[in-house]
């Protein structure tokens, strides 16, 4: 089967020029202006922007997680983030403490494989750092081409390793050619103000976002820099939100660290007021939560200057009903909130149409760094002679709104319902095949493959 897309403005991180695409099989076998092949299929793109298919490295699919799973499975997520532009996503696989990493990937194999739409990768969730564990690190980077371990500082007693633990698998990551990231939050003093909150009788959402205040997140980002830059182990904090963490990272800068920076689309466009109505403010009770206006201009500031090198979703969608599990206490409202769908178009919509971010950047931050830094560059994230043909066909006129009635995730409700946006993915081809267009699914269940991924290349 082979495709021609003729006439679209192709985009990628660097580049910006008019031409035709000519796909064979799953690759890119040509670029040119008037390509003079014929093809099984032609697609006109005059008007359209071609761009790399979206990856998002954040994502948590039918993940077990505050006594309950997230709700969209690998098949329903996969799919949601499809229609909404993003190709590849990076999912967490969570080691149980006391159990072995093995052990958890075998479990989350047996939910994904056959089920995933779109293309997806593991990171490994190590939560129970020890000699046993240590010996399975060289097979996760040399055999699974898992080669990210992540980590949390915070969520003690189910998912947190200490320091001493995490400079021990920081040297034997290094060793094996891989990469800690992080989830950089002070745990231990976070539990302390949940717990007085809750002592206190103040167990409304607004007091999940007062729990963890912004020096939380700087003090761990912090020490995070310096055991990375002691061990010499490349690094990567996850959803990172606020000016002190960023600060924290500058400085690091210093030290020509290899460390790497992602925020969220939810950081970048929605802040703490969300928090002060009743409720409904548990749609957006996330760890860590939304912060300031400043922050946000902290963070698209820190975009354009190179130090935020991803935007991705950190997507752990609940339905209204888990929601509820803490209508009476702000600890147990399972936290996360869905925007696998919806990161592309929100990103272009306040990033590019308003003029924070070029499209160029655009291209580099939903799709091409991270495939640099996650080892999937340039199978992924760039439209090249040899890469997966794996493109967006975007409209940059098209208003749509967005709301729950209509998206594909598997949630009762959106954090952005209403919105009203510019620019809007009209077709999505994810190794060759058309998978969407003009908002129908042409893939099914079980086309969605591993990506195995290649060791660490920091140089990007
Ligand atoms: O609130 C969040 N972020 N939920 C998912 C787990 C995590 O910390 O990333
Ligand atoms: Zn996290
Ligand atoms: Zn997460």
């Amino acid at each position: 089967m082979s495709v021609l897309i003729k006439n679209g403005r192709v985009i990628t991180a660097t580049d910006d020029y008019i031409a035709d695409i000519f796909i064979e099989g799953e690759k890119i076998t040509a670029i040119g202006k008037n390509l003079a092949v014929k093809a099984d299929k032609e697609i006109d793109a005059a008007g359209l922007l071609v761009m790399p298919g979206g990856i998002d490295p954040h994502v948590h699919l039918d993940m077990p997680f505050m006594g309950t799973f997230s709700s969209d499975t690998h098949e329903t997520g996969t799919r949601a983030a499809l229609y909404g532009g993003t190709t590849t996503v990076i999912d967490f696989v969570l080691q149980k403490q006391g159990h072995s990493l093995q052990a958890a990937l075998d479990d989350w194999n047996s939910r994904a494989k056959g089920n995933a739409v779109g293309d997806y990768s593991f990171h490994m969730a190590v939560t129970d750092f020890n000699e046993a564990t240590k010996k399975e690190i060289n097979h996760f980077v040399e055999e699974e081409g898992i080669t990210s371990f992540k980590t949390f500082m915070a969520y003690k007693g189910a998912l947190m390793i200490d320091d001493r633990q995490m400079v021990d698998l920081m040297l034997e990551v290094k060793k094996q050619g891989g990469m800690v990231t992080v989830h950089a939050t002070n745990g231990d003093m976070i539990d302390y103000l949940v717990a007085k909150h809750r002592s206190e009788g103040k167990l409304a959402p607004l007091y999940h976002y007062l729990s963890q205040p912004e020096i939380t997140e700087s003090e761990a980002s912090s020490r995070f820099a310096d055991m990375i830059n002691y061990t010499g182990c490349p690094g990567y904090i996850v959803h990172l939100t606020c000016e002190g963490a960023l600060n924290a990272v500058r400085n690091a800068t210093k030290r020509n660290q290899k460390l790497f920076i992602e925020t969220c689309i939810q950081y970048l466009i929605l802040d703490a007021s969300l928090y002060e109505q009743n409720f409904e403010g548990a749609k957006w009770v996330m760890s860590p939560p939304l912060r300031e206006k400043k922050d946000q201009t902290t963070l698209w500031a820190g975009i354009n200057q190179g130090l935020v090198n991803v935007v991705a979703t950190d997507h752990c969608p609940f339905m209204w009903k888990q929601k509820l599990m803490g209508k009476d206490d702000f600890s147990k409202i399972p936290n996360g909130h869905p925007a696998i769908e919806n990161r592309m178009e929100l990103l272009f919509s306040e990033g590019v149409v308003k003029n924070k971010i070029t499209i160029n950047k655009y291209v580099e931050v939903a799709s091409t760094n991270a495939a640099k830094i996650f080892g999937m560059f340039p199978k992924k994230g760039t439209i090249a002679v040899g890469s997966d043909a794996d493109i967006v066909l975007f409209d940059p006129n098209k208003k749509h709104t967005l709301s729950a009635s209509t998206h594909h995730m598997n949630v009762d409700y959106s954090g952005y319902e209403g919105w009203e946006l510019t620019g809007k993915v009209k077709t999505v081809l994810l190794r060759g095949q058309v998978a969407i267009d003009d908002n129908k699914c042409l893939v099914k269940k079980g086309y969605g493959q591993f990506v195995k991924r290649n060791k660490v290349d920091t140089k990007i």
